[in-house]
């Protein structure tokens, strides 16, 4: 049985990272041998994890039997991705890497290629996947189309044609990468097209992949914003046939408990009408913040009906280590149940 993959999307700063992390977790306590990778490159999973650094391949986090993770290192992957095309003295190139990074979304193609490398390991139950914020997360899931756009793009059309083309369009190449020589340019050309498609049969791998054992959860906070955004991204993968399985709704706050009698509570305030007013005041604004995200919460329940719907409370202190993070899991079961 191959590995399931989980997919977090999302608003930037909305918890992904976190519940990433908290899902990992969730899984591998569950006895599922589980690799968390993010393509973030903010350090977040990590602090998240309790360890000090991640590595662009997956290693085991010593707080977590059964959990390894991973941070995306994109040169390191772009470089291996040359020299397995043959190609490894281009990852000097400068037009290489000015053409590489023209792509736009090298780091999701990237990122599916290494997921596809560890899906077809067959080493893992489950893979999670962080992914940046919203746009980034749909060209992850979007990469295989995107690879067959950019093979058929014109400047590579343009890189790999005949060598009188390539004259004629050294202009062009020079206003896109700034002027770099031919020989440059050629070796490019050359060494190009393999790559491309080598990546390109991957990604399409991966996406079937996805399609068959992918799960995409969308995370966001209690506020009209980020539930928009949700709600979008939930409509673009429904239309590439990944319809979100749910919504995470992250950082919300309980309505707190009734503020007991009319009178001040003595022992609290030092019976200081100032104090105990103070403390209504706040009382009454952590109620308004309850009601407003439950308003908030219940919106994005009529506009998504399909996908399970899943709150998340703040943890109070922040999200320092697998304590809180287990704390989460908890609150993930029905998405990690599979
Ligand atoms: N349930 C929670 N309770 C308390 N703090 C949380 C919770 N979820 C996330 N946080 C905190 O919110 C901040 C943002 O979280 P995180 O980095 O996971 O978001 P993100 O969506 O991955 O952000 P980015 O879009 O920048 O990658 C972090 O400081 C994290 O510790
Ligand atoms: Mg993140």
């Amino acid at each position: 049985m191959s590995a399931r993959v989980l997919v977090l999307a999302g608003a930037g700063g909305v918890g992904k990272t976190t519940v990433a992390a908290a899902a990992a977790v969730g899984l591998a306590d569950a006895g599922a041998r589980t690799a968390v990778l993010t393509v973030d490159p903010a350090r977040r999973l990590a602090q998240a994890l309790g360890v000090t650094g991640l590595g662009g391949r997956p290693a085991p986090v010593a707080a977590v039997p059964g959990l390894d993770a991973a941070m995306l290192d994109q040169d390191e992957r772009f470089r291996e991705l040359l020299a397995r095309s043959g190609s490894a003295e281009l990852a000097g190139n400068p037009v290489a890497a000015a053409v590489a990074r023209g792509f736009g979304g090298l780091q999701e193609y990237l990122a599916m290629d290494l997921l596809g490398e560890l899906h077809a390991a067959g080493g893992y139950d489950a893979i999670v996947v962080d992914t940046p914020p919203a746009g980034s997360a749909l060209d992850f899931l979007d990469s295989a189309d995107r690879m067959a756009r950019l093979t058929g793009h014109p400047l590579m059309r343009l890189l790999t044609g005949s060598s009188a083309v390539l004259g004629a369009g050294v202009g062009l190449l020079g206003r896109v990468v700034g002027g770099r020589t031919l020989a440059e340019a050629a070796d490019f050309a050359r060494a190009v097209a393999p790559v491309a498609e080598e990546v390109l049969a991957r990604s399409r791998a991966m996406r079937a992949v996805l399609a068959e054992r992918g799960e995409v959860a969308l995370v966001a906070a209690p506020a009209a914003e980020p539930l928009r955004i949700a709600a979008r991204m939930a409509a673009a993968l429904a239309d590439q046939g990944l319809p979100p399985r749910a919504l995470v709704v992250n950082r919300t706050h309980p309505v707190p408990a009734a503020l007991a009698g009319a009178a001040p509570p003595e022992r609290l305030t030092g019976a200081d009408p100032a104090a105990w007013a103070g403390l209504r005041e706040v009382h009454a604004a952590r109620v308004a913040l309850a009601a407003a995200e439950a308003r908030q919460v219940a919106r994005a329940r009529r506009r998504l009906p399909e996908p399970a719907l899943l709150e998340l409370s703040s943890v109070r202190g922040g999200v320092a280590g697998t304590a809180e993070l287990r704390l989460l899991a908890g609150r993930l079961a029905p998405l990690l149940a599979g």
